[in-house]
């Protein structure tokens, strides 16, 4: 068995909304989540992350298992709403102090953490004053959010995600409506996206002009993307799965690594897609100092000839006339409880694409995991599709960075179970099992299983 390169960072990640609860605690100010899964209809069986793993009151016991799986880092997000109820203006102390003392109780251990400042979870002030990523103040008050994180936690903190998947935010946050804010539109997406991009760019610019020196960390951005592999060794498929990389992933790491949204986007969006002014694009460009990935599943991607076919797939397919993509699911291959097909060889192709049309110095994937539902039986959760899924992502993983994929790093998601989303406690993805009736923790085999992965820094032999 092959092992992984020396120093390569083991974690796993969760973030905010999903585990801590405490949503009104301490001066905590209501996040568009709130809001979104106490509104009716929205969530399954009307659930919320009121009190989801109540790890704000439970971090302790939470790290001390982490340190039972011997994990080098640990990638959770802070609640902007906790440190600014109102979205700007005045800080809420009591907030901060939490992430402080969470980082602390992660050093007294050796855990690294990796602090993700946006999970979703935006301050409902700013969407009912500002419109939310639509505005075009909430870009700095992003930066403003960011600065005093960066001041309070740099010290001790040294790697930095400003944004999580702005894909998600952008496409089922105000595309298609099935995340807060819940908004349905084909143009909103394009301009939610852009002050997403702005607000990641002005936050690094302040980090690399006020602290990156002293404090000496990295900062990045985390984009999700699923591979598209052509349905057919048609040109016409080929070039529709790469226009569906570029409509995914391209639409964010583009002006990131390039300065500027990739051309298919700009000759298919036209006028619903914002420009960058020559000031943007150079505070864009090289703004991230590693690239952050969350990969889940693969689809086949047709060229859409006229047939028009409905998306069948949620979420995945983007702004789907904007791309005449039609997206496949091979009949044969095993899914998750999401629905989402199992294919590791797609995680391989994804890092070798990344790789070649970027370059980067490191990829981490900060995301990547499934959902299963095993409970404990004496104690012990046999979730062997879980290891199983675990083994063959981390598999192919090792092949592409034998064929030259940078990575450096892998976040299993999640560390534990928690609120899924609009999908509620359904869908369980941790290495931990949380009952929700009692919250207590039950490490489930996988937990174990990856223990001795990090430990000898190889997959063990099946
Ligand atoms: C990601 C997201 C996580 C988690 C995961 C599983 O898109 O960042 O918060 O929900 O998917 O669906």
């Amino acid at each position: 068995m092959k092992k992984f390169p020396e120093g390569f960072i083991w974690g796993t990640a969760t973030s905010s909304y999903q585990i801590e609860g405490a949503w009104e605690k301490d001066g905590k100010g209501w996040s568009i989540w709130d809001a979104f899964s106490h509104t009716s209809g929205k969530t399954a069986n009307g659930e919320t992350g009121d009190i989801a793993c109540d790890h704000f009151h439970r971090y302790k016991e939470d790290i001390k298992i982490m340190a039972d799986m011997g994990l080098k880092a640990y990638r959770f997000s802070i609640s902007w709403p906790r440190i600014f109820p109102a979205g700007t203006g005045k800080v809420n102390e009591q907030g901060l102090q939490f992430y402080s003392d969470l980082v602390d109780e992660l050093l007294k251990y050796d855990i690294e953490p990796w602090v993700t400042l946006y999970h979703w979870d935006l301050p409902l002030a700013l969407q009912m004053e500002y419109d939310g990523w639509l505005g075009d103040k909430i870009a700095d008050f992003f930066a403003e959010y960011a600065e005093v994180c960066f001041k309070k936690l740099g010290d001790r903190v040294k790697k930095w995600i400003t944004l999580n998947e702005p894909w998600v935010v952008s496409i089922l946050g105000y595309g298609q409506g099935v995340m807060a804010p819940g908004r349905i539109s084909n143009s909103e997406p394009y301009l939610a996206a852009h002050n997403l991009l702005l607000a990641h760019a002005k936050a690094v610019k302040c980090y690399r002009d006020k602290f990156q020196d002293a404090q000496k960390g990295k900062i990045g951005i985390t984009n999700n993307c699923d591979w598209r592999e052509p349905l057919t060794r048609n040109l016409e498929d080929q070039v529709a799965a790469q226009r569906a990389l570029e409509f995914f992933l391209g639409w964010f790491a583009d002006p990131v690594y390039f300065g500027d949204y990739p051309q298919v986007m700009k000759e298919r969006v036209q006028e619903r897609l914002p420009s960058f002014t020559e000031e943007e694009k150079e505070m864009l460009k090289g703004s991230s100092d590693f690239f952050g990935l969350n990969h889940y599943t693969t689809m086949m991607a047709e060229a859409d000839t006229g047939k028009k076919v409905e998306q069948n797939v949620y979420g995945n397919g983007g702004i789907s006339e904007d791309q005449e993509v039609i997206l496949h699911v091979d009949p044969s291959w095993k899914k998750t409880d999401m629905g989402w097909a199992i294919v590791p060889w797609g995680c391989k192709k994804l890092l070798l694409w990344i790789q070649n049309r970027y370059k980067p110095e490191e990829i981490i994937i900060t995301e990547n995991g499934c959902a299963f539902d095993n409970g404990p039986e004496n104690g012990v959760v046999k979730d062997t599709g879980r290891i199983d899924f675990y083994d063959s992502y981390l598999s192919e993983a090792l092949l592409a960075i034998e064929d030259g994929a940078k990575l450096t790093g892998y976040f299993a998601w999640s560390f534990m179970d928690n609120f899924e989303w609009a999908l509620g406690y359904g869908k369980r993805f941790g290495m931990v099992h949380v009952d929700f009736e009692s919250l207590k923790r039950t490490p489930k085999n996988s937990a174990l299983w990856y223990k001795e992965v990090i430990a000898s820094n190889q997959l063990p032999e099946k």
